[in-house]
């Protein structure tokens, strides 16, 4: 029997006393039972936020947290289950090319995403920019297409993890998000009741990311390969840069666009520069996803697997497939320009010649929401044809009235102020500063 008071647990928390899995166990459920108010649950939260949780306590957290809801069993999908996760980034499409190269290479993928968080773009509404690609499936539909196709992105259901829901929500308004234990808790949480065996974690650093140091970064990493191994789930990370835009494309039908360009290998779009970065990222993560469902020995010998399904078009075929099984209407993906209608487009030039040295990615993601392609309040509405195009990405030389970046826009954009704000956000000097590395780490021990 627990009998801590639900104010003893915030002060024993508050004084970095170790909490017992029961004492975890009742703040989780009082929260889903509606019992335990707000203003307790976010003094929790920050409490935790000071002083951290063991690994311990942050796996006990994570379990109490699974069984809040429902857990899928997907024993009956034949073959290695690997699921991908992102920490959130700007212009981070990679799900939507990553989840059918891996099941064109012989993964079942069975993919629960977000959407957009803070100035961070999600896979969920970058989905939604296809007409009629649907996003919540019943577990029945998100089962079959799974093993029919061999992949499927999917929303979190109501029923999975909904403490997690009511955490995330009080964390985003209360600054509470940075906090690793808390991290590791909601992905955990989510991964571990979608039923993946093994999750890849891609970690962004930088000055788009939630952590901007890469100390931290190494710290969640570590803190999430502990928390899974204690749930039977194999945990591999990456540590990737957050500097800058992942490709070339940052808004939501602009990235799906992005994606079918690399998808398909092809240079129809006018734009393109070929998103080098963007390829580059996804291969690396395929073949981790590989490597940890043992399809694969090595992780070279998975970057070749990779490589070869995005050369010889079987992931663009499997995406074809995913998007037809989750009611994704195909012939707009051969005729991309068609749902991609930006009322207004214009681009802006260099003002003078130099380096690209500096991205803001923060502030851009927050340019993007102003734009109307992300959300300020919970549930709004967005418009997925709004966004930029950048044509120089960091360490590139530019001239003076070079195309710098192009804005999709709409009927309400001031592209005088939007033309302004990126100015200030992309800053050209005289000498070339060194371009991060895209991966920091390609395996996190
Ligand atoms: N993504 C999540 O799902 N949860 C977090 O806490 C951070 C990123």
């Amino acid at each position: 029997m627990n009998n801590t008071s639900i104010p003893q647990i915030i002060q024993k928390k508050r004084d970095a006393t170790i909490l017992s899995p029961l004492e975890l166990d009742r703040v989780v459920r009082g929260a889903v039972d509606g019992k335990i108010p707000d203003y307790q649950l976010s003094a929790f939260l920050m409490a935790t936020y000071f002083t951290g949780m063991t690994f311990e306590e942050t796996a006990s957290l994570t379990r109490s947290m699974v069984e809040s809801g429902e857990s899928y069993d997907l024993s009956k999908v034949k073959g290695p289950k690997v699921d991908k996760h992102s920490t959130g980034g700007l212009g981070d499409k990679v799900s939507i090319i990553l989840a059918p190269l891996a099941a064109a290479c012989g993964l079942k993928v069975p993919m629960m995403a977000g959407r957009g968080l803070g100035h961070t773009g999600g896979t969920i509404d970058k989905l939604e920019a296809i007409p009629g690609f649907r996003v919540v499936l019943s577990k029945e539909e998100f089962t079959k297409i799974l093993t029919e196709v061999g992949c499927a992105i999917i929303s979190q259901s109501a029923s999975i993890a909904p403490a997690d829901r009511i955490f995330y929500s009080l964390r985003d308004v209360t600054a509470t998000i940075e906090c690793i234990p808390l991290i590791t808790a909601s992905i955990l949480s989510k991964k571990i009741a979608e039923g993946a065996n093994s999750l890849v974690m891609d970690i962004k650093v930088g000055n788009g990311a939630f952590l901007k140091k890469k100390t931290d970064a190494l710290a969640l990493a570590k803190t999430m390969r502990a928390v899974a191994k204690r749930s039977k789930m194999e945990l591999r990370a990456t540590l990737s840069n957050m500097d800058q835009p992942l490709g070339y494309a940052v808004g939501n039908a602009l990235e799906i666009y992005e994606c079918l360009e690399v998808l398909q290998n092809a240079d129809f779009n006018p734009y393109s520069l070929s998103s080098t970065d963007l390829r580059e990222l996804t291969i690396h993560l395929c073949a981790q996803m590989l490597e940890a469902g043992k399809v694969v020995r090595s992780l070279s010998e998975g970057r070749k697997l990779a490589i070869q399904k995005l050369q010889d078009g079987s992931a663009w075929k499997k995406f074809q497939e995913m998007v037809k099984a989750q009611g994704g209407d195909a012939t707009t993906l051969s005729e991309p320009w068609r749902y991609m209608k930006a009322d207004r487009i214009v681009e802006i030039q260099c003002k003078k010649k130099g380096y690209v040295s500096e991205m803001r990615s923060e502030d851009i993601g927050r340019l993007l929401i102003a734009l109307g392609g992300g959300r300020n309040t919970v549930g709004q509405q967005i418009d997925h044809s709004v966004g930029f195009f950048f044509h120089k990405k960091l360490g590139a030389m530019v001239r003076a009235e070079d195309p710098l970046v192009t804005i999709f826009g709409n009927e309400k954009t001031d592209f005088a102020w939007v033309e302004d704000q990126i100015h200030s956000m992309i800053k050209i000097t005289t000498t070339k500063k060194t371009t991060p590395k895209l991966i920091l780490e390609a395996n996190v021990k």
